[in-house]
């Protein structure tokens, strides 16, 4: 590749971060620059800036991060507060002492108030209380953006820097978390149809009456959209964004009832028992959905349809049981 730019991909053994560095090989790129969590603690400020003046990056994907759902957030949220504001500000500080010039910050729809109007729109940001349960993840969230944003500001003209963020919805596929209390619905979800099948158990319960909608996107497509907006030409993407405005949300463009998901699932993994949705259990917010209308203004539009990707998820889950046997 002519003038290839060395790239560097925090958190490249996440969910999210491998999926980026998948997405930049098939694009032929080759100097790619990883650091696991154990060779490069990303909250120690002198060994971060240690290895950006050693490294120096052209741009920087920032994938790293705490992640974990409600249980994890609830119970250890000093730790998700302290944890990802720490990261947040020694990598797009470090990066920005090197001389790295593009810089993608990965946040999460949970910025969003608890009631923001659906679909949610970019301008939702800071419009309301956000949902109690993630506050300090979704506050560190909200910091990035802004990092970002005030760096371009006081730095973007003198220094040539511009750094982005994109705001991802519920995601699923390879490197996904089966923690058993600590993972996301569809993780979750494959997991119990899957145990299910092996003990040939009659049904699944599910928690809630299954009414509640929510939006899923394969991971290849998030990794797929941050190249894309990583590379959007400057005047587009300032265009479409303003200062104090800047990141973008990225969706599948529809959501699907969790009771059709379970269904979807239920058929994906071959289990032939009942679905049992267990009313008595609170249902949650009863739709989120994002906006993605900016990014699809752009030209970048998820490509996995839903059951392919929750086949797709449910193999490199076989593969995952199977490493775990070895
Ligand atoms: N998964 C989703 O559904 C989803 C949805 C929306 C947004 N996102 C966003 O996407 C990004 C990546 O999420 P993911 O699902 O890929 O999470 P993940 O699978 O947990 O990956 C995060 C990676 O960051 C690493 N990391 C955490 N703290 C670190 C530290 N102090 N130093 C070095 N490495 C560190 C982790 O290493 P260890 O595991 O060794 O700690 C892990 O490899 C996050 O910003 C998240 O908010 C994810």
């Amino acid at each position: 590749m002519k003038n290839e730019p060395t790239i560097y991909v925090a958190g490249h053994k996440g969910m999210v971060g491998s999926a980026i560095v998948r997405e930049l090989q098939a694009r032929g790129q080759t100097k790619i620059i990883t650091r696991t969590h154990a060779e490069l603690d990303l909250c120690n400020q002198s060994d971060v800036a240690h290895f950006f003046q050693t490294e120096k990056p052209d741009q920087v994907y920032l994938a790293a991060a705490k992640v974990g759902g409600i249980y994890a957030n609830n119970a250890y949220p000093a730790e998700f507060i302290y944890g990802n504001l720490i990261v947040e500000c020694n990598v797009i500080h470090q990066a920005f002492l090197s001389g790295v010039k593009k810089l993608l910050f990965l946040g999460s729809s949970c910025i969003y108030p608890r009631l923001a109007n659906q679909p949610i729109v970019e301008e939702a940001l800071m419009t309301g209380t956000l949902e109690p349960t993630n506050e300090p993840y979704a506050i560190a969230k909200i910091a990035g953006i802004k990092l970002c944003e005030s760096y371009n500001r006081q730095y973007g003209s003198s220094h040539g820097i511009d750094y982005r963020s994109v705001m991802p919805t519920n995601l699923y596929g390879p490197g996904d978390n089966y923690h058993p209390e600590n993972s996301h619905v569809v993780p979750g979800l494959i997991r119990r149809f899957h145990d299910a099948k092996r003990q040939v158990a009659p049904s699944v319960k599910i928690w809630g009456t299954g009414t509640p909608s929510r939006e899923f996107l394969f991971v290849n497509d998030m990794a797929k959209a941050s190249v894309f907006v990583m590379e959007l030409n400057k005047e587009q993407y300032e265009a479409n964004t303003s200062p104090m405005l800047s990141h973008i949300n990225v969706g599948f463009g529809s959501d699907i009832s969790i009771r059709d998901l379970a269904y979807l699932l239920k058929e994906v993994i071959g289990y032939p028992g009942e679905i049992e949705f267990d009313t008595s259990k609170p249902d949650g917010t009863p739709r989120k959905l994002m906006d993605s209308s900016k990014i699809q203004g752009m030209g970048w539009q998820a490509t996995t349809p839903l059951k392919e990707g929750l086949y797709e998820a449910y193999q490199s889950y076989l593969k995952y049981l199977d490493a775990q046997k070895t």
